[in-house]
């Protein structure tokens, strides 16, 4: 029931049907009737396909088997309703919004007597950003511990890949945000002033924050890589350039008060950015649309007005 009551009140926070929500969310588990033991012969007598982690771990095929018995014994022929039930314990690739709500809110409501350790940063996510978000911190948490389970289910796997769940590779804004919502933190990134051979700097018109003005191509860390490594890849995804990591010399670093932003999106953070500076680069300048309105090299005579004030003062630095 409170998994009901849950799935419930997510389907009215994104106005979905209600009606279809709660009756995958009461019939997820119908195939607690059948017990454990029984379960893949059941599966097997009754035409559901049972793949070797289903054997090897029967109670993963319940939900396959609550599926069945919501057809065919309660007669329910909506398949967004039954495909939720099908894959309420483990996801799947490209779930639909019922299979979301049906999922996460058994994740967060499943008859225990104890509050999950994942619930509150699972439950902070889904209600103050969005129902991915909190689907991403959830399925975080599984791929941390995935060796703690007993099996890892191939639609599980899915959603992992669906959802870009990596936690040690990429992504480590989305990783970070899945568990700290829009909340104030520190996050480190370099920048890079790339000199060509007639003392020019290469500078970006930006097309995310500060959209329209001018600054040095740069950005975040990921998780595991060098601050040389961060601006490396970060030149070559924003100009297309590729940078020589051992010819980067060092600028300076801002930090501080100074250095507090707050995104469009309501993310909020300190940044430490570490400023480089190269003039060996190879390959040809590409205007990378997300990131980038414009790419030049400019004098530093005559650098634009509308410049990222911290990125002039390190440019400063180099006169
Ligand atoms: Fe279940």
């Amino acid at each position: 029931m409170r998994t009901r009551d849950l799935a419930i009140k997510l389907a009215k926070m994104w106005g979905i049907d209600c009606d279809i929500v709660e009756t995958a969310a009461l019939l997820h588990d119908i195939s607690g009737i059948i017990p454990n033991s029984e379960r893949v012969i059941f599966a097997l007598d009754n035409g559901i396909p049972v793949l070797v982690e289903e054997d090897n771990f029967p109670l993963i095929i319940h939900q396959k088997i609550s599926k069945y018995i919501a057809e065919n014994v309660f007669q329910i022929d909506n398949e967004l309703i039954l495909n939720a039930i099908e894959c309420h314990t483990t996801l799947k690739d490209n779930p639909s919004i019922i299979d979301k709500i049906v999922f996460i809110a058994d994740k967060l409501e499943w008859d225990r007597d104890q509050k999950p350790v994942y619930y509150d940063n699972v439950y902070t996510a889904l209600t103050k950003i969005s129902l991915d978000a909190g689907i991403e911190a959830y399925l975080n948490f599984v791929y941390k511990h995935r060796n703690e389970y007993a099996v890892i289910h191939p639609w599980l796997n899915d959603a992992f890949d669906y959802f870009n769940i990596n936690y040690e590779e990429k992504d480590y804004i989305s990783y970070i945000r899945s568990m700290v919502g829009h909340r104030n933190i520190i996050l480190t990134g370099a920048i890079v002033i790339i000199q060509n051979s007639d003392g020019q700097i290469l500078l970006q018109q930006r097309n995310t924050s500060a959209k329209g003005k001018w600054g040095l191509p740069g950005g975040l860390m990921e998780m595991g890589e060098s601050m040389e490594e961060n601006a490396v890849r970060e030149v070559y995804e924003e100009t297309g350039l590729t940078i020589d990591k051992d010819s980067l010399t060092f600028v300076g670093i801002n930090s501080g008060k100074t250095s507090h932003l707050k995104l469009e999106n309501g993310d909020e953070f300190y940044a430490v950015a570490v400023c480089y500076r190269t003039d060996k680069y190879r390959g040809k300048l590409k205007i990378n649309d997300h990131e980038s309105m414009d790419l030049q090299f400019f004098c530093l005579d005559n650098l634009p007005d509308a410049m990222v004030g911290s990125h002039r003062w390190f440019v400063e630095k180099i006169v």
